[in-house]
């Protein structure tokens, strides 16, 4: 049988272009970030959506990239937790993470901080319920959620 044609697909991640040629367009763009960019901080948790381990920013707003084609991307802005902070300028929302210690396995981490980032660029004063309400689809199996609305609200007050 034939193959289908490599297509190829520009994106632009963190702020640089990346060119993936992939065969089909209805790959996830989780893997085209991880196994074709080598950028491993979005994770693959459930592969269906349920989790948010796997969230990046398209534009802004938090997307679930293991069932997002790469195909629907475009010209969106794809923002990794990479380009979020760094080790000497933290997004206070990384800073708050540590304050907290709230990560125990850290394998869910990636997900709640990509969302609460996109929670607070939207509403720098979020409230306790829009706070839990924006949370409410990640799940961490160590069961850092209290841990998790509490550093949400540390950085809240440092914006
Ligand atoms: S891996 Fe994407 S939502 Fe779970
Ligand atoms: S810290 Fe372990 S899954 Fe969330």
């Amino acid at each position: 049988m034939a193959q289908n044609p490599a297509q190829s697909f520009t994106l632009n991640v963190d702020g640089n272009t990346h060119t993936v040629e992939v065969d089909d367009p209805d790959m996830p763009l989780l893997y085209a970030l991880r196994d074709h960019m080598g950028l491993n901080n979005p994770r693959f948790g459930c592969g269906l959506g349920q989790c948010g381990a796997c969230t990046v920013h398209l534009d802004g707003r938090p997307v679930r990239s293991c069932i997002t084609p790469v195909s629907a991307v475009g010209d969106s802005r794809i923002g990794t937790l990479a380009g979020l902070g760094t080790p000497d300028k933290p997004h206070p929302i990384q800073k708050a993470w540590l304050d907290e210690q709230v990560s125990q396995c850290a394998y869910c981490i990636n997900g709640w901080i990509m969302t609460a980032a996109a929670l607070l660029d939207e509403k720098p004063r979020p409230t306790d319920q829009e706070i839990k309400d924006a949370l409410s689809t990640l799940i961490c199996r160590c069961g850092t959620h209290a841990a998790a609305i509490r550093a949400v609200k540390r950085a809240a007050q440092t914006l």
